[in-house]
């Protein structure tokens, strides 16, 4: 949670600033970030599109989505458009979703890239489009923490825990969640 949720929540509300009726991208919705940030658009009142693969996209609406794009069939730069914020949780490094996001965003929007930062040509390309681009790094902050923990406690935010390893598998569950497929988190538990 201090990570994975805190990222989701301090880039839509601290970093964004988003508001009810806004049209947010998340990119990796059914990650460890993804499905946090997904239900904190929704608690905000956003229109919420994520991208997934398909075997994921009934959870992502049960968790608030309105809209699912499945990323293996379709570059969602072509099949959505004016959209005040896009939370990019893959990155450039990966499969350019940054600079591709670019395309979907309505003039003045804004990119925040979680992954990697801002490259030069990142910024470059969002000032051509007249989009704004800003980096984020997760910092402690005790206050969302306890609201955050107050949404789950309420029952309005879940915790998706796709499996759990003992601590003496620490590798495999390394393993795991360098794949890229994880849906939520993996857990390791430590014996008493
Ligand atoms: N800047 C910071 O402070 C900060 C803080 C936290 C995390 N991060 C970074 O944020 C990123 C996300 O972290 P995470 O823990 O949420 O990752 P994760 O849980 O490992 O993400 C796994 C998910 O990524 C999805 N995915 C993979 N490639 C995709 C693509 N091309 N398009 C759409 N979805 C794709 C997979 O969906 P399918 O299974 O459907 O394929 C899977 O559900 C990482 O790069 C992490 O390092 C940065």
């Amino acid at each position: 949670m201090p990570l994975a949720a805190l990222t989701a929540w301090q880039t839509l509300v601290d970093t964004a600033h988003v508001r009810a009726g806004q049209r947010v991208l998340i990119t990796a919705a059914a990650g460890g970030v993804g499905h946090f940030t997904v239900q904190f658009a929704r608690h905000l009142g956003a229109h919420v599109i994520a991208t997934a693969g398909a075997a994921r996209h009934a959870w992502l609406k049960e968790l608030g989505a309105d809209e699912t794009i499945d990323y293996t069939t379709t570059r969602f730069e072509d099949a959505v458009s004016g959209v005040d914020v896009v939370i990019d949780l893959v990155g450039d490094a990966h499969d350019r979703t940054g600079t591709r996001s670019l395309k979907t965003l309505r003039r003045g929007g804004l990119l925040v890239a979680v992954p990697a930062g801002v490259s030069p040509e990142l910024a470059h390309a969002a000032e051509a489009a007249g989009v704004r681009v800003t980096p984020y790094l997760v910092e402690p902050d005790g206050a969302a923490l306890a609201t955050i923990a107050g949404l789950i406690d309420a029952g309005k935010v879940t915790v998706e825990v796709e499996e759990t390893f003992p601590l003496e598998q620490a590798g495999a569950a390394h393993a795991r969640v360098e794949a890229g497929r994880t849906r939520g988190k993996i857990v390791l538990t430590v014996a008493d």
